[in-house]
């Protein structure tokens, strides 16, 4: 079997563009989310506004839909919006990164940008190890690797080869590098480096949080502050699912507290996870040139295989969600800038009383949504997406559970099913809701009451199946819904 560790200038003649045209076939790519032309996409890295552009770069694979040797792909944006594709910005030919190119984060320092990332290194006997590294990118949009990488070679002592994922800023004139980590008693854990100069990085030590016994491995950290407040959102894995919670094979949290970068005491006031969706993993964060906290994400899970693989591509990036906190609530929403994305509005308004009646019953599946329900009377109400004489998807408000409910059991190509087909979350009913959804062939994501709660997922209809959108309600209740085609 060839191996998976090949980088992209090992192509045999012809096997990239074979790719990209099975790719390039398949009606689930979407149109406005950013998704690889064919291989494998997974965490977004190095995100940065830098020089009037908004840069994302992201873990790719280009021989197939799985998780072999790890690039980073690259492209940039004026608005957030519309995105070209760049040349791969790191390919790990050099001995320190020999079985890929792992995550990390970037900073802008005088007129470059910094790249953080984790040259992965397996061995025969099955161990590995990881060396921080650092690559350059100039205005004129180069990549360059640092001459002296890794800038840290190995892992710190009590702590086995998974070490990963560098997340880095500056406070007070020195520079500060989050990794994610395992303890040697397999339990996961945040690690902090300091530098003068990100360049070259001492051991600082643990982030000590109340978070004992919470996985086996926390992956993709990250580090910010919203209205004073310390906020860390990190991909811990080995999680049971409990309640509403912890669904996917690995999940993602958000911790709000206050943190003493002398101490490296994290006092945690609350946590939370971050997206309820079935798809979400591995986000990060970056300030952008108007100060806004945004956030990408990953939709899709590690070690789960997804329809589409067969058509040699996989995964994509959430939309760009502005952050910000309301008490100790994260919320997400969809940038601004989208806006630009819409078509000519269609109204519908109306009362629904125990009854469904169709919105739409043909989109094509690449639209937006932005409603309220009101005068709610009811048991249930909610949409029906991907709305088809076979199919469904439900978005559930159900007053008496007092829950709100995602659920993809009535569509008929299914996949990660052992983690279950419905996912929800804790729902006071009130007055009214306001929904904003965004539909992208096979990607969804729903926000809900201004983005306090947040699904992201992956939805496969038929090929051949009519994409419709239904309002149900069992009881009554008013809506107020506004359509936009999206381009
Ligand atoms: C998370 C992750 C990271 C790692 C990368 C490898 O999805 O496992 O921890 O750097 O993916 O592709």
């Amino acid at each position: 079997m060839e191996s998976t560790y090949r980088t992209i200038l090992q192509a045999r003649s012809g096997e990239l563009e074979k790719l990209k045209e099975m790719a390039k076939k398949d009606s689930w790519q979407p149109i406005y989310h950013i998704y690889p032309e064919y291989g494998l996409m997974n965490d977004p890295n190095g995100l940065v506004h830098f020089n009037g552009e908004y840069h994302v770069f992201y873990q790719w694979y280009p021989y197939g839909p799985i998780h072999g040797m790890k690039h980073w792909a690259h492209v940039k944006s004026p608005d957030l919006v519309n995105w070209e594709r760049l040349p791969v910005a790191i390919t790990p030919t050099e001995e320190y990164e020999s079985h890929g190119a792992y995550s990390g984060g970037a900073i802008v320092k005088e007129d470059k940008a910094l790249l953080f990332y984790t040259g992965n290194v397996k061995y025969e006997d099955g161990s590995r190890s990881a060396n921080q590294c650092v690559a350059f990118l100039d205005k004129g949009g180069i990549v360059e690797k640092y001459a002296d990488n890794p800038a840290v070679r190995g892992v710190p002592n009590g702590y086995t080869g998974h070490v990963r994922d560098p997340k880095v800023w500056k406070e007070n004139d020195t520079y500060y590098m989050l990794l994610g980590a395992q303890r040697e008693n397999e339990t996961g854990a945040l690690i902090v480096y300091e530098s003068p100069d990100a360049l070259s990085w001492t051991f600082k030590g643990e982030v000590k949080t109340k978070l004992k016994d919470f996985g086996y491995m926390w992956e993709c950290p990250d580090y910010f502050k919203l209205d004073g407040k310390d906020i860390f959102v990190f991909s811990p894995q080995g999680i049971q699912s409990e309640g509403h919670n912890y669904h996917n094979i690995y999940n993602v949290i958000y911790a709000v507290g206050s943190f003493d970068l002398d101490t490296l005491t994290f006092d945690v006031d609350y946590y939370r996870e971050i997206d309820k969706g079935f798809d979400f993993y591995a986000p990060q964060t970056f300030e952008d040139e108007h100060g806004r906290r945004l956030m990408f994400s990953w939709i899709g899970n590690p070690d789960v295989t997804y329809p589409s693989d067969e058509h040699q591509w996989a995964h994509a990036l959430t939309l760009p969600r502005e952050l910000a906190l309301d008490g100790n609530e994260l919320i997400q929403k969809p940038v601004e800038e989208l806006k630009k994305l819409r078509d000519a509005a269609a109204n519908f308004r109306g009362k629904l009383e125990s009854e469904t009646t169709y919105i739409d019953e043909a989109t094509n599946n690449a639209y937006e949504i932005d409603m309220t329900f009101k005068d709610i009377n009811a048991n249930e109400f909610g949409l029906e997406l991907f709305s088809s004489k076979e199919e469904s998807t439900l978005l559930t408000f159900d007053t008496l559970k007092q829950e709100v409910r995602l659920d993809r059991e009535g569509m008929k190509i299914q996949y990660a099913t052992e983690y279950g087909t419905v996912r929800s979350e804790a729902w006071t009913p009130t007055e009214k809701v306001d929904v904003r959804i965004f539909v992208d062939k096979s990607i969804i994501e729903v926000y809900i009451n201004g983005g306090r709660t947040v699904f992201t997922a992956r939805i496969f209809p038929q090929k051949e199946s009519k994409a419709g959108i239904k309002l149900f309600a069992h009881g009554s209740v008013a809506y107020d819904l506004e359509y936009y085609g999206l381009r």
